[in-house]
C-alpha cells in the first residue's frame, strides 16, 4: 500500500484525500472569510511546521475541486474532561487519551445544508479507525458558538457532544465524537 492510499479515503464516488496541489485552495469560499483566508494561508504554514494536515473531498475523479476542506492534527483528552469515564480496559488508565482534532472545516457554499458536511465527518471517522499507525480513540473540536448554534447543531447531528456545560457561553464549545462507537475490532 502506498503512503498516498494510506491518506485517503472513498465512498460513493466521493473522494478524502491530503491537498498537494495548494492551487486548488484559491477558489474556495464557504463563506466565512476567516476560515477561507485560513486554508489559503495559515494551513500551509501550519503544514510546513508539521501541525496540521489539510484533506479535500472531491466528489468526482475528474475534476479536482474541493467540495469541502477539514484540517486536522493530533490530540489528546486528559482523562478528568469527561463527565462519564468512557470505557476503557482496567488494567491500565491513562492520564490522557489520543484523539485527532478538527482544527477547522468548511463545506463550499454552493454544497452547504445538503448533507456533504455530515459525509465527510463519517469518513474522517472511518480514516482514523482504518489502518492506523497509533492508536486514536477520540475526534475532538473546538465547535463555534454562534447566535444560530449551526455548528454545534452540525457536529451534535453527527454524535458528537460536550464535554461540560462550564464553556456554554463562551465563542467555542469542546465537543468529542468517541470512535469506539463505530468501531468493530
Ligand atoms: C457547518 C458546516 C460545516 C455544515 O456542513 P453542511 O454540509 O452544511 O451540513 P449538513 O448538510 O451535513 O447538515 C447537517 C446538520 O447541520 C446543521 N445545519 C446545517 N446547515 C445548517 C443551517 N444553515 N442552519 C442551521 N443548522 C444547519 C443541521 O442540524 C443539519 O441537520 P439537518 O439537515 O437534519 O437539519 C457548513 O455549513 C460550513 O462550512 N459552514 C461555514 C463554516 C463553518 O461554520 N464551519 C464550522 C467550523 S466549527
Amino acid at each position: 500500500m502506498s503512503q498516498k492510499e494510506r491518506n485517503e479515503i472513498a465512498d460513493s464516488g466521493w473522494k478524502l484525500q491530503k491537498v498537494t496541489d495548494n492551487d486548488i485552495l484559491f477558489t474556495f469560499d464557504c463563506g466565512n472569510q476567516d476560515l477561507n483566508e485560513y486554508f489559503q494561508i495559515d494551513a500551509l504554514l501550519h503544514k510546513e511546521a508539521l501541525i496540521t494536515q489539510t484533506y479535500y473531498l472531491k466528489a468526482t475523479e475528474e475534476l479536482d475541486l474541493p467540495v469541502a476542506l477539514i484540517d486536522l492534527c493530533n490530540d489528546s483528552i486528559r482523562l478528568k474532561k469527561f463527565s462519564q469515564i468512557p470505557d476503557l480496559p482496567e488494567n491500565k488508565r491513562y492520564p490522557f487519551l489520543p484523539s485527532v482534532k478538527i482544527t477547522r472545516l468548511g463545506v463550499s457554499l454552493p454544497f452547504q445544508s445538503l448533507g456533504v458536511g455530515s459525509h465527510l465527518i463519517n469518513m474522517v471517522k472511518r480514516l482514523f479507525i482504518t489502518r492506523n499507525r497509533t492508536g486514536c480513540r477520540f475526534l475532538t473540536v473546538d465547535a463555534y458558538n454562534n447566535d444560530d448554534q449551526k455548528a454545534i447543531k452540525f457536529y451534535q447531528k453527527n454524535g458528537f457532544q460536550h464535554f461540560s456545560e462550564k464553556d456554554k457561553n463562551k465563542k467555542t464549545r469542546a465537543m468529542f465524537f468517541d470512535l469506539k462507537r463505530i468501531s468493530i475490532t
